[in-house]
């Protein structure tokens, strides 16, 4: 028996899963369970990655803290996870102290092997935002081969990598705006240290073929640079212990999530993490989008090597979904939610799609939606679950025979193909494992033809002959339920009730069932129906266009416009008793002074009456002078947590509406208001 350790990557906490991932996580989960089904010991950890930029933003855009974010984004993800029948053994979180123990311990055997140095690095930073920009957020013109809109850290076109500061003309993702360039104290892993180990890892059959030559050329053919792994506050991240103010870049301590999520299970289980991770018994299997391989093919080894864990067995690498032959998009309603093909569809169709189409290469994948309900009802409705559906209620009253009929040797045939298709799924085909059973299932359909029970019921005499070609019909369907049970876990369970067992194991296929009773046949699996189809992309389609919304028209009417509404829609319903935890109140501005270094904040003193004072930073420079501000009452979020930023604590925020820029609005008490007063 193997034991294998099995993760997906750990999705963005930042959004909702969607159909592109569910190519990744759909492919693990069905790795998984032909794994448990062969009898292998096989355990599959996930996590939300939780730390970044991104957060942050959100969050303070939000008016909550990161944490209440993080948990309710994680619950939506697990949902959506649940939903398509995706079984974690764990799924943690990279925000947790498991996971912080694992990078203190990480980081310790990295400065131990000298593998970390400081340097004052240019970075770019949004003054808008007032933050630093992680890679991912920055946009821009490769500096090499001058392709337009490329990422901040390598081009998509040329392959190119580089610093975000080298991008011809950048722009941050998060405000729009150009960011400016500072200097901040970095820590970087000096990986070059790994080279030689990475050069001899990468090409050892751990990663397929395309990627290791693909590491070959741009990568490891000269010195790999130092990989920078820390941000400047502010960030949402785990604060790095022997550099103060200063935070492990997501991408650090994303990857150890696997571990960290391993921990939490082990607690949980009462096993050892040494077991898992530092152990020659343990493969190690991660699933990952080519996106992503250079973290997981060359950073990732180079930490577990230094600090002594285990090292991947296999990176499973995946491409990227289209839909209809072109990249998932919102204006064309193909940017479809989890939860939204959920309020439509049957996962399982989507999980048989995806099977068929699924292979050990790294090829991207098209969902062809005319295809795709095609292919699912002229397969799994049309030849799988109809050999059922025409032949159980005959058997009802009967039972199955008591002895296996003579059926020409196909269940044997039937059985026979199992260690190929097991094989397939294997090695990741998941295509050929699909096209093999659907094969078979083109054996058994001529057979329930040509024995016709339909016919058969019709004459008395015939009671024996019809109950023995049922038996037969429905152990071939069992059969092929059970080679399909990675893909159809419902299907596979609907199935063991019917013949009144569980299927659990790929070696129930290899023996007929007989001399049993069969259930009351129920509907196992209906046609797609595309109407239910375009209604979903309909609404995606709907909904994204709620949510970014068409750039403003020119001319102003006198009506109110509907655009600020649409550009900013109503978040959702709380009780007066969350209301009342913001506790708003009026506030003079007693001073306002200039802070040189950033371009859109004001130092604001706020009284609140009596001595009492606050400092808050605002960004309203770019819409109020300084001196204009001083004696006005304003609004003021006074039960904020202070915040530290570059240039002090922030122990407030006022209010303001307008989208920023030189639209920003500061809100005025009516006269008669006194500072101090609560506002609600
Ligand atoms: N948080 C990182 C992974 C950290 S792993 C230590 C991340 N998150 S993600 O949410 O953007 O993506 C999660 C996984 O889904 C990645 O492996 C990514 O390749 C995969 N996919 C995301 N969009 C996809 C498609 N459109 N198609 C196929 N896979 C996709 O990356
Ligand atoms: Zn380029």
């Amino acid at each position: 028996m193997r034991q294998l350790l099995i993760t997906s990557a750990l999705p963005y906490a930042n959004g909702h899963i969607h159909i592109g991932h569910l190519v990744e996580y759909l492919q693990t989960d069905i790795w998984v369970r032909f794994q448990k089904m062969i009898g292998n010991r096989a355990v599959y950890v996930c996590a939300d990655d939780t730390h970044g930029t991104a957060i942050m933003i959100r969050a303070r855009a939000e008016g909550r803290s990161e944490e209440a974010l993080i948990a309710e984004m994680s619950e939506a993800h697990q949902r959506d996870f649940a939903g398509f029948g995706i079984e974690f053994d764990h799924y943690g979180s990279t925000h947790s102290e498991a996971n912080r123990a694992v990078c203190h311990e990480i980081w310790a055997a990295l400065r131990a092997a000298d593998m970390i140095v400081e340097e004052d690095i240019a970075q770019l930073f949004d003054t808008e935002q007032g933050t630093f920009l992680a890679d991912r957020f920055v946009r821009g013109t490769c500096p090499r081969c001058g392709s337009k809109d490329q990422p901040g850290d390598n081009c998509g076109s040329c392959g190119a990598t580089y610093s975000p500061v080298d991008l011809v003309d950048p722009v941050s993702t998060l405000s729009g705006s150009r960011p400016e360039i500072r200097e901040a104290k970095h820590l970087f892993v000096r990986i070059e240290k790994m080279h030689d180990f990475l050069a001899e890892w990468t090409q050892s059959g751990t990663i397929p073929t395309e990627s290791a030559n693909y590491l070959k050329n741009f990568f490891l053919h000269e010195p790999l640079r130092d990989w920078d792994v820390s941000r400047p506050a502010p960030y949402f991240g785990f604060e790095i212990p022997d550099s103060p103010g200063n935070y492990w870049y997501v991408w650090f301590d994303a990857p150890i999530g696997y571990i960290g999520a391993t921990a939490e299970w082990c607690e949980r289980q009462g096993e050892k993490l040494d077991d898992w991770w530092r152990s020659d018994r343990t493969e190690v299997h991660h699933f990952i989008g080519k996106d992503i391989q250079y973290f997981h093919t060359l950073f990732w080894p180079a930490e577990l090597k230094t600090a002594g864990f285990s090292l991947p067995t296999q990176v499973h690498i995946h491409g990227f979904l289209t839909v209809d032959g072109e990249k998932m998009s919102k204006s064309r309603g193909t940017f479809i939610r989890a939860s939204k093909y959920l309020e439509h569809l049957d996962p399982e169709y989507l999980r048989y799609y995806y099977a068929t189409k699924l292979s050990s290469r790294v090829e991207d994948l098209d969902l062809n939606l005319g295809e795709f309900v095609a292919r699912v009802n002229s397969d799994l409705v049309g030849k799988v679950v109809n050999l059922a559906s025409r032949t159980a209620k005959f058997v009802a009253e009967s039972g199955l025979s008591a002895e296996y009929p003579d059926d020409g040797g196909l269940f044997t045939r039937f059985a026979e193909r199992g260690a190929e298709i097991a094989a397939a799924y294997e090695n990741g085909d998941y295509g050929k494992a699909m096209r093999m059973i659907m094969e078979l299932a083109d054996q058994a359909n001529p057979y329930v033809e040509e024995k016709a029970p339909w016919e058969l019921r019709k004459d008395p005499a015939k009671a024996r002959e019809l109950q023995d070609a049922c038996t037969v019909a429905l152990n071939l369907f069992r059969t092929l339920v059970i080679y399909l049970a990675p893909v159809l876990p419902s299907l596979a369970r609907k199935t063991g009730e019917l013949f009144g067992e569980t299927i659990t194991s790929w070696s129930q296929a290899g023996t007929p069932l007989t001399g049993r009773p069969i259930a009351k046949f129920s509907h196992m699996m209906q046609r797609v129906d595309a109407a239910k189809v375009e209604a979903m992309i309909a609404e995606s389609r709907e909904e994204a266009a709620a949510e970014a919304p068409a750039t403003a028209p020119e001319a102003k009417t006198r009506e109110d416009s509907g655009d600020a509404l649409a550009a900013n829609p109503i978040a959702a319903e709380i009780g007066i008793e969350d209301f009342l935890k913001t506790d708003l109140r009026v506030a003079r501005i007693v001073a306002a002074d200039e802070v040189p270094e950033a371009k859109k904040l004001v130092k604001l003193t706020l009284s609140l009456g009596g001595e009492s004072r606050r400092t808050v930073f605002a960004g309203i420079k770019s819409a109020y002078a300084p001196a204009d501000l001083v004696g006005r009452l304003v609004v003021v979020v006074a039960n904020l947590a202070p915040r530290q930023m570059k240039f002090g604590v922030s122990e407030g925020m006022i209010i303001a509406a307008g989208p920023g820029g030189e639209d920003i609005f500061l809100l005025s008490p009516d006269d008669g208001a006194v500072p101090g007063q609560r506002v609600g």
